[in-house]
């Protein structure tokens, strides 16, 4: 509470300086009082709301959401478009991811008070293993979202006659990418959240809320730290707890409805889980 002062400083000063003088004309001994008001309010904030400790948690880890982004983008350019390539060094546990995908996705669509069966979209989905495997037993239509241009190009061949299901294809980093109001029953997001910042992560759920049809559910399944966030710096991934995911999500307003962790990977594996958000 020691910043609270400061805060409240900083906060009636600044609605002064907005009344009564032009900011552009400020002089150079209000701008440097403003300056350290600001520095101290920010201290406060971050104090006080779980959020901002979040942002802030990400950025020590990540050391430049800039370089964070890149570095993962030139990861991903030397990753052959294959399944062996989204699956890394588990390729083989392929048909296991699958299956419980599967029997997750099953509780949540196409009955009375559930997600319907039209249309779902799969975010970070590499050349679409999940679409094709998980995602197109389900729903008559499909979206694929990737930020790798030449794992979009090679769906269309993995995703053999399905691929005439596929509406588009979208070549967008998630961070910048807005899906289209209303459009999807699902919205699955596999091994791609920890690609993102708390601040990109939370804000692209909000706009994945807004692309839900009625009923419609965001399924996230990714890697689960033990506890805290940790940085992955081969491909330039954080992994986060639980606690952080629950609390990232439920400041979108929207909740967990179910939880289950992914069986059958081997002990070494950092433990996964499926997350039905609502
Ligand atoms: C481990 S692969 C998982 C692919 C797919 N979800 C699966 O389970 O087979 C991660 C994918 O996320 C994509 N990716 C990473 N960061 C991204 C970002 N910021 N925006 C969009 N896609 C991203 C990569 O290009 C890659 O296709």
């Amino acid at each position: 509470m020691e910043f609270l002062g400061a805060h409240l400083a900083f906060k009636s000063r600044w609605q002064m300086t907005d009344k009564e003088l032009c900011r552009h004309s400020m002089s150079f001994v209000l701008h440097k009082a403003i300056r350290s008001d600001f520095f101290e309010s920010y201290l406060y904030l971050l104090e006080k709301y779980p959020l901002v400790k979040l942002f802030a948690l990400t950025s020590e880890v990540i050391d430049g959401e800039m370089q964070f982004y890149a570095r993962a983008r030139n990861f991903y350019r030397d990753v052959p478009a294959t399944e062996k390539g989204m699956m890394g060094d588990f390729s083989d546990l392929s048909n296991t991811d699958i299956d419980s995908s599967r029997e997750f996705l099953r509780k949540f669509v196409g009955g009375p008070g559930k997600a319907g069966t039209d249309f779902a979209l799969d975010c970070g989905s590499g050349i679409g293993r999940v679409s094709k495997h998980v995602l197109l037993k389900f729903f008559n239509n499909i979206e694929l979202v990737d930020m790798t241009e030449s794992f979009l190009e090679e769906a269309q061949n993995y995703l053999e006659k399905d691929a005439d299901r596929v509406e588009t294809l979208y070549c967008y980093c998630l961070q910048d990418f807005t899906p289209p109001a209303r459009k999807y029953d699902v919205i699955w997001m596999q091994w791609v959240s920890g690609y993102l910042t708390d601040k990109d992560l939370l804000t692209f759920l909000l706009r994945c809320k807004n692309g839900l049809k009625d009923n419609g559910i965001i399924i996230l399944k990714d890697n689960v730290a033990r506890e805290g966030c940790r940085l992955d710096p081969t491909d330039s991934s954080v992994i986060r707890d639980i606690h952080i995911l629950r609390s990232i999500i439920e400041k979108t307003g929207m909740s967990i409805i179910a939880l289950e962790r992914q069986q059958g990977f081997p002990d070494v594996c950092v433990p996964i889980w499926m997350i039905a958000i609502q």
